[in-house]
Protein backbone atom coordinates (compact mmCIF):
# COMPACT_ATOMS: atom_id res chain seq x y z
CA UNK A 1 0.00 0.00 0.00
CA UNK A 2 1.03 3.45 -0.82
CA UNK A 3 2.00 5.58 2.73
CA UNK A 4 1.08 8.57 1.14
CA UNK A 5 -2.84 7.65 0.83
CA UNK A 6 -2.52 6.99 4.36
CA UNK A 7 -1.97 10.22 5.06
CA UNK A 8 -5.07 12.61 6.38
CA UNK A 9 -5.65 15.72 4.47
CA UNK A 10 -4.50 18.75 7.05
CA UNK A 11 -6.96 21.25 8.53
CA UNK A 12 -6.05 25.33 7.46
CA UNK A 13 -3.84 26.90 9.38
CA UNK A 14 -5.03 30.59 10.48
CA UNK A 15 -1.31 32.27 10.56
CA UNK A 16 1.47 32.19 8.13
CA UNK A 17 3.79 28.77 8.74
CA UNK A 18 6.21 30.55 9.86
CA UNK A 19 4.64 32.41 12.92
CA UNK A 20 3.64 28.77 13.87
CA UNK A 21 6.70 27.10 13.38
CA UNK A 22 8.51 29.85 14.99
CA UNK A 23 6.75 29.20 18.40
CA UNK A 24 7.17 25.40 17.72
CA UNK A 25 10.72 25.89 18.12
CA UNK A 26 10.61 28.10 20.87
CA UNK A 27 8.57 26.31 23.16
CA UNK A 28 10.31 23.03 21.79
CA UNK A 29 13.61 24.56 23.16
CA UNK A 30 11.79 25.44 26.41
CA UNK A 31 10.65 22.58 26.99
CA UNK A 32 14.21 20.23 26.36
CA UNK A 33 16.08 22.73 28.87
CA UNK A 34 13.23 22.16 31.62
CA UNK A 35 13.58 18.25 30.52
CA UNK A 36 17.26 18.30 30.63
CA UNK A 37 17.47 19.80 33.94
CA UNK A 38 14.55 17.46 35.46
CA UNK A 39 16.13 14.43 33.83
CA UNK A 40 19.57 14.76 34.23
CA UNK A 41 19.73 15.85 38.04
CA UNK A 42 17.62 13.05 38.69
CA UNK A 43 19.85 10.81 37.03
CA UNK A 44 23.01 12.32 38.60
CA UNK A 45 20.98 12.16 42.33
CA UNK A 46 20.28 8.49 41.83
CA UNK A 47 23.94 7.62 40.49
CA UNK A 48 26.22 9.39 42.16
CA UNK A 49 25.82 8.04 45.59
CA UNK A 50 26.98 4.57 44.16
CA UNK A 51 30.33 5.81 44.17
CA UNK A 52 30.17 8.95 46.72
CA UNK A 53 28.18 7.32 49.17
CA UNK A 54 26.52 9.67 52.24
CA UNK A 55 29.28 12.72 51.76
CA UNK A 56 26.93 13.30 48.60
CA UNK A 57 23.27 13.82 50.66
CA UNK A 58 23.40 17.53 50.95
CA UNK A 59 23.64 17.81 46.93
CA UNK A 60 20.76 15.36 46.86
CA UNK A 61 18.57 17.36 49.38
CA UNK A 62 18.42 20.70 47.23
CA UNK A 63 17.91 18.02 44.12
CA UNK A 64 14.70 16.84 45.64
CA UNK A 65 13.51 20.25 46.74
CA UNK A 66 13.79 21.24 43.09
CA UNK A 67 12.58 18.06 41.29
CA UNK A 68 9.11 18.38 41.68
CA UNK A 69 9.13 21.74 40.08
CA UNK A 70 11.29 20.81 37.21
CA UNK A 71 9.13 18.01 36.84
CA UNK A 72 6.23 20.55 36.35
CA UNK A 73 7.86 23.03 34.35
CA UNK A 74 8.84 20.01 31.53
CA UNK A 75 5.48 19.34 31.74
CA UNK A 76 3.59 22.40 31.33
CA UNK A 77 6.15 23.74 28.71
CA UNK A 78 5.56 20.04 27.06
CA UNK A 79 1.74 21.33 26.60
CA UNK A 80 2.44 23.95 24.05
CA UNK A 81 4.70 22.29 21.74
CA UNK A 82 2.40 19.73 21.73
CA UNK A 83 -0.16 22.25 20.72
CA UNK A 84 2.11 24.35 17.63
CA UNK A 85 3.00 20.21 16.84
CA UNK A 86 -0.91 19.21 15.63
CA UNK A 87 -1.62 22.51 13.97
CA UNK A 88 1.42 21.99 11.74
CA UNK A 89 1.68 18.51 11.79
CA UNK A 90 -1.29 16.74 13.19
CA UNK A 91 -1.96 14.76 10.49
CA UNK A 92 1.05 12.87 11.11
CA UNK A 93 1.08 13.35 14.96
CA UNK A 94 -2.41 12.07 15.46
CA UNK A 95 -1.78 9.10 13.34
CA UNK A 96 1.54 8.12 14.83
CA UNK A 97 0.05 8.51 18.45
CA UNK A 98 -2.84 6.06 17.04
CA UNK A 99 -0.47 3.68 15.76
CA UNK A 100 1.58 3.66 19.42
CA UNK A 101 -1.63 4.14 21.24
CA UNK A 102 -1.62 1.93 24.52
CA UNK A 103 2.09 3.46 25.20
CA UNK A 104 1.14 7.25 24.56
CA UNK A 105 -1.69 6.55 26.83
CA UNK A 106 0.16 5.25 29.21
CA UNK A 107 2.42 8.33 29.61
CA UNK A 108 -0.09 10.20 31.48
CA UNK A 109 0.05 7.14 34.35
CA UNK A 110 3.77 6.73 34.22
CA UNK A 111 3.86 10.51 34.61
CA UNK A 112 1.92 10.50 37.69
CA UNK A 113 3.66 7.75 39.29
CA UNK A 114 6.98 9.47 38.80
CA UNK A 115 5.22 12.67 40.48
CA UNK A 116 4.69 10.70 43.66
CA UNK A 117 7.85 8.62 43.97
CA UNK A 118 9.52 12.67 43.27
CA UNK A 119 7.36 13.82 46.55
CA UNK A 120 8.01 10.90 48.48
CA UNK A 121 11.91 11.30 47.74
CA UNK A 122 11.56 15.12 48.71
CA UNK A 123 8.98 14.42 51.93
CA UNK A 124 11.47 11.88 53.98
CA UNK A 125 14.96 12.19 55.57
CA UNK A 126 16.22 8.88 54.29
CA UNK A 127 17.62 9.51 51.10
CA UNK A 128 20.30 6.87 50.91
CA UNK A 129 18.26 2.96 51.46
CA UNK A 130 13.92 3.79 50.84
CA UNK A 131 15.54 7.32 49.10
CA UNK A 132 17.46 5.61 46.98
CA UNK A 133 14.54 3.25 45.24
CA UNK A 134 12.30 6.47 44.66
CA UNK A 135 14.41 8.43 42.86
CA UNK A 136 15.78 5.50 40.95
CA UNK A 137 12.00 4.86 39.78
CA UNK A 138 11.14 8.61 39.27
CA UNK A 139 14.33 8.27 36.62
CA UNK A 140 13.59 5.22 35.07
CA UNK A 141 10.07 5.90 34.56
CA UNK A 142 11.31 9.26 32.83
CA UNK A 143 13.24 6.91 30.98
CA UNK A 144 10.84 4.87 29.87
CA UNK A 145 8.74 8.65 28.80
CA UNK A 146 11.37 9.77 26.97
CA UNK A 147 11.72 6.68 24.76
CA UNK A 148 8.02 6.92 23.90
CA UNK A 149 8.33 10.59 22.95
CA UNK A 150 11.47 9.67 20.61
CA UNK A 151 9.46 6.82 19.56
CA UNK A 152 6.18 8.93 18.50
CA UNK A 153 8.73 11.32 16.82
CA UNK A 154 10.03 8.34 14.76
CA UNK A 155 7.06 7.07 13.69
CA UNK A 156 5.41 10.36 13.20
CA UNK A 157 7.89 11.57 10.25
CA UNK A 158 8.33 8.24 8.92
CA UNK A 159 4.76 7.57 7.03
CA UNK A 160 6.55 4.48 5.19
CA UNK A 161 5.85 2.26 8.42
CA UNK A 162 2.21 3.25 9.20
CA UNK A 163 1.25 0.29 7.19
CA UNK A 164 2.48 -1.77 9.53
CA UNK A 165 -0.83 -1.19 10.99
CA UNK A 166 -2.79 -3.50 8.70
CA UNK A 167 -0.79 -6.55 10.29
CA UNK A 168 -0.74 -5.42 13.79
CA UNK A 169 -3.61 -2.76 15.17
CA UNK A 170 -3.00 -2.98 18.48
CA UNK A 171 -1.72 -0.07 19.25
CA UNK A 172 1.82 -0.94 19.84
CA UNK A 173 3.96 -0.01 17.31
CA UNK A 174 7.23 0.69 18.53
CA UNK A 175 9.60 1.75 15.40
CA UNK A 176 12.90 -0.21 15.98
CA UNK A 177 13.09 -0.24 12.01
CA UNK A 178 14.43 3.18 12.44
CA UNK A 179 18.27 3.00 12.67
CA UNK A 180 18.31 6.16 14.40
CA UNK A 181 15.93 5.57 16.78
CA UNK A 182 18.29 4.41 19.43
CA UNK A 183 21.24 6.64 18.91
CA UNK A 184 18.78 9.89 18.83
CA UNK A 185 17.38 8.65 22.48
CA UNK A 186 21.07 8.22 23.74
CA UNK A 187 21.80 11.50 22.24
CA UNK A 188 19.17 12.84 24.64
CA UNK A 189 19.60 10.95 26.90
CA UNK A 190 23.52 12.28 27.25
CA UNK A 191 22.52 15.60 26.93
CA UNK A 192 20.43 15.64 29.68
CA UNK A 193 22.93 14.92 32.02
CA UNK A 194 25.03 16.96 30.27
CA UNK A 195 22.74 20.00 30.64
CA UNK A 196 21.66 18.87 34.53
CA UNK A 197 24.85 18.72 35.81
CA UNK A 198 25.83 22.19 34.42
CA UNK A 199 22.18 23.42 36.06
CA UNK A 200 23.77 21.67 39.62
CA UNK A 201 27.16 24.09 38.94
CA UNK A 202 24.60 27.36 37.74
CA UNK A 203 22.64 26.86 41.07
CA UNK A 204 25.46 26.90 43.48
CA UNK A 205 26.80 29.22 41.75
CA UNK A 206 24.05 32.04 41.87
CA UNK A 207 23.39 30.75 45.51
CA UNK A 208 27.66 31.50 46.39
CA UNK A 209 27.18 34.65 44.20
CA UNK A 210 24.22 35.91 46.95
CA UNK A 211 27.03 34.56 49.84
CA UNK A 212 26.61 31.04 50.31
CA UNK A 213 29.70 28.83 51.02
CA UNK A 214 28.44 25.86 50.94
CA UNK A 215 28.66 24.94 47.29
CA UNK A 216 32.19 24.94 46.11
CA UNK A 217 32.86 20.94 45.83
CA UNK A 218 28.92 20.85 44.38
CA UNK A 219 30.06 23.41 41.54
CA UNK A 220 33.26 21.35 40.48
CA UNK A 221 31.06 18.37 40.62
CA UNK A 222 28.11 19.55 38.14
CA UNK A 223 31.53 20.11 35.80
CA UNK A 224 32.51 16.89 35.89
CA UNK A 225 28.95 15.45 35.21
CA UNK A 226 28.48 18.16 31.97
CA UNK A 227 32.39 17.61 30.88
CA UNK A 228 31.91 13.63 30.47
CA UNK A 229 28.46 13.46 29.21
CA UNK A 230 28.86 16.08 26.84
CA UNK A 231 32.16 13.70 25.67
CA UNK A 232 30.17 10.68 25.61
CA UNK A 233 27.60 12.37 23.46
CA UNK A 234 30.24 13.48 21.31
CA UNK A 235 29.70 9.52 19.96
CA UNK A 236 25.89 8.78 20.64
CA UNK A 237 25.98 12.21 18.29
CA UNK A 238 28.29 10.94 14.94
CA UNK A 239 26.21 7.71 15.74
CA UNK A 240 23.30 9.39 15.04
CA UNK A 241 24.24 11.07 12.40
CA UNK A 242 25.60 7.92 10.51
CA UNK A 243 22.30 6.39 11.31
CA UNK A 244 20.38 9.18 9.41
CA UNK A 245 19.21 9.26 5.53
CA UNK A 246 21.59 10.74 3.53
CA UNK A 247 19.29 13.40 2.03
CA UNK A 248 19.33 15.01 5.89
CA UNK A 249 22.99 16.13 5.54
CA UNK A 250 23.08 16.15 1.71
CA UNK A 251 24.58 19.70 0.31
CA UNK A 252 22.76 19.60 -2.88
CA UNK A 253 19.76 20.58 -0.63
CA UNK A 254 18.91 23.69 1.30
CA UNK A 255 17.94 21.41 3.83
CA UNK A 256 20.83 19.44 3.84
CA UNK A 257 23.07 22.82 3.87
CA UNK A 258 21.38 23.85 7.09
CA UNK A 259 21.21 20.93 9.11
CA UNK A 260 25.12 20.31 8.27
CA UNK A 261 25.14 24.33 9.08
CA UNK A 262 23.06 23.69 12.36
CA UNK A 263 25.26 20.76 13.69
CA UNK A 264 28.66 22.18 13.08
CA UNK A 265 27.29 25.56 15.00
CA UNK A 266 26.40 23.23 17.59
CA UNK A 267 29.75 21.51 17.93
CA UNK A 268 32.01 24.82 17.89
CA UNK A 269 29.38 26.29 20.86
CA UNK A 270 29.60 23.29 22.86
CA UNK A 271 33.45 23.56 23.01
CA UNK A 272 33.27 26.82 24.58
CA UNK A 273 31.00 25.91 27.11
CA UNK A 274 33.08 22.58 28.16
CA UNK A 275 36.11 25.03 28.00
CA UNK A 276 34.45 28.06 30.76
CA UNK A 277 32.79 24.83 33.02
CA UNK A 278 36.27 23.24 33.29
CA UNK A 279 37.70 26.74 34.28
CA UNK A 280 35.01 27.48 36.35
CA UNK A 281 33.22 30.36 34.51
CA UNK A 282 30.04 29.06 35.26
CA UNK A 283 27.65 31.72 33.56
CA UNK A 284 29.37 31.39 30.22
CA UNK A 285 29.33 27.74 30.02
CA UNK A 286 25.87 27.77 30.62
CA UNK A 287 25.08 30.40 27.98
CA UNK A 288 27.21 28.34 25.29
CA UNK A 289 25.25 25.38 26.49
CA UNK A 290 22.22 26.93 25.79
CA UNK A 291 22.79 28.06 22.22
CA UNK A 292 23.94 24.46 21.92
CA UNK A 293 20.53 23.35 22.95
CA UNK A 294 18.83 25.88 20.51
CA UNK A 295 20.68 25.03 17.22
CA UNK A 296 19.93 21.10 18.16
CA UNK A 297 16.24 22.04 18.72
CA UNK A 298 16.27 23.78 15.22
CA UNK A 299 18.80 21.02 13.16
CA UNK A 300 15.87 18.77 14.72
CA UNK A 301 13.33 20.79 12.81
CA UNK A 302 14.97 20.87 9.63
CA UNK A 303 15.48 16.99 9.67
CA UNK A 304 12.04 16.57 10.38
CA UNK A 305 11.11 18.67 6.96
CA UNK A 306 13.49 16.74 4.96
CA UNK A 307 11.98 13.43 6.82
CA UNK A 308 8.33 14.38 5.48
CA UNK A 309 9.65 15.93 1.96
CA UNK A 310 8.51 12.76 -0.18
CA UNK A 311 4.96 13.49 1.83
CA UNK A 312 4.61 17.22 2.75
CA UNK A 313 5.74 20.83 3.17
CA UNK A 314 5.02 23.42 5.17
CA UNK A 315 3.52 25.53 2.56
CA UNK A 316 1.31 22.98 1.67
CA UNK A 317 -0.73 23.84 4.13
CA UNK A 318 -4.23 25.10 3.82
CA UNK A 319 -3.88 29.15 4.97
CA UNK A 320 -7.52 30.46 5.96
CA UNK A 321 -5.71 33.92 7.69
CA UNK A 322 -7.45 34.90 11.08
CA UNK A 323 -4.73 36.68 13.07
CA UNK A 324 -6.96 38.48 16.05
CA UNK A 325 -6.80 35.22 17.82
CA UNK A 326 -3.09 34.45 17.50
CA UNK A 327 -2.52 38.21 18.57
CA UNK A 328 -4.45 37.40 21.94
CA UNK A 329 -2.59 34.13 22.04
CA UNK A 330 0.86 36.13 22.10
CA UNK A 331 -0.34 38.87 24.49
CA UNK A 332 -1.53 36.02 26.83
CA UNK A 333 2.12 33.94 26.53
CA UNK A 334 4.21 37.37 27.18
CA UNK A 335 2.13 37.98 30.35
CA UNK A 336 2.39 33.89 31.70
CA UNK A 337 6.28 34.82 30.60
CA UNK A 338 6.18 37.38 33.31
CA UNK A 339 4.00 35.59 36.10
CA UNK A 340 6.17 32.67 35.78
CA UNK A 341 9.48 34.52 36.37
CA UNK A 342 7.47 36.30 39.04
CA UNK A 343 6.79 33.02 40.88
CA UNK A 344 10.21 31.49 40.22
CA UNK A 345 11.99 34.80 41.56
CA UNK A 346 9.44 34.19 44.78
CA UNK A 347 9.86 30.52 45.35
CA UNK A 348 13.67 31.25 45.88
CA UNK A 349 13.58 33.86 47.51
CA UNK A 350 11.80 31.68 50.08
CA UNK A 351 13.90 29.06 50.00
CA UNK A 352 17.04 31.95 50.64
CA UNK A 353 15.28 32.53 53.52
CA UNK A 354 14.56 29.38 54.83
C1 LIG B 1 7.99 14.86 32.04
C2 LIG B 1 8.41 13.93 31.25
C3 LIG B 1 8.84 14.19 29.82
C4 LIG B 1 10.02 13.83 29.28
C5 LIG B 1 11.13 13.09 29.98
C6 LIG B 1 10.02 14.27 27.91
C7 LIG B 1 11.04 14.05 27.02
C8 LIG B 1 11.01 14.38 25.69
C9 LIG B 1 12.02 14.02 24.73
C10 LIG B 1 13.29 13.23 25.02
C11 LIG B 1 11.64 14.50 23.53
C12 LIG B 1 12.42 14.40 22.22
C13 LIG B 1 11.96 13.23 21.39
C14 LIG B 1 12.77 13.12 20.12
O1 LIG B 1 12.79 14.05 19.31
O2 LIG B 1 13.38 12.07 19.89
C15 LIG B 1 10.39 15.18 23.74
C16 LIG B 1 9.70 15.81 22.75
C17 LIG B 1 8.48 16.38 22.94
N1 LIG B 1 7.77 16.47 24.12
FE1 LIG B 1 8.35 15.81 25.92
N2 LIG B 1 8.84 14.89 27.65
C18 LIG B 1 8.08 14.85 28.79
C19 LIG B 1 6.80 15.35 28.96
C20 LIG B 1 6.08 15.93 27.97
C21 LIG B 1 4.69 16.32 28.07
C22 LIG B 1 3.82 16.08 29.29
C23 LIG B 1 4.35 16.89 26.88
C24 LIG B 1 3.05 17.45 26.45
C25 LIG B 1 2.04 17.70 27.20
C26 LIG B 1 5.51 16.84 26.04
C27 LIG B 1 5.57 17.32 24.75
C28 LIG B 1 6.57 17.07 23.87
C29 LIG B 1 6.51 17.39 22.47
C30 LIG B 1 5.36 18.07 21.75
C31 LIG B 1 7.70 16.95 21.89
C32 LIG B 1 8.11 17.02 20.41
C33 LIG B 1 8.51 18.39 20.02
C34 LIG B 1 8.84 18.42 18.56
O3 LIG B 1 9.05 17.37 17.94
O4 LIG B 1 8.91 19.53 18.01
N3 LIG B 1 6.53 16.26 26.72
N4 LIG B 1 10.04 15.09 25.07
Amino acid sequence: MDALSLIPVPDAIPVHWFWLHLLLTLTTFLHFVAMNIMLGTGFIAFSSPFWRSSEIMPLNAHIARTLPYSIAFTINLGVAPLLFLQVLYGQFLYTSSILMAVYWLSIVGLLIITYYAAYVYRLIDDRGGMGRLYIGAAVLLLFVVSFLFSNNVSIMQMPEVWTRYFSDRTGWLLNFSDPALIPRYLHFIASAVAIGGLAIALYFEIRKRRGATDGEAWIKLGCKWFTVATIINFGFGFWFLGALPAAAYNAATLGGKIFFILVVGSVVTIIPSMVSAQTGRIIPAAAWALVTVLLMTLARDILRLTYLKPYFSLAELPYVPQYSPFIVFLLAFVGAGFLVGWMLKTVWNTKEVA
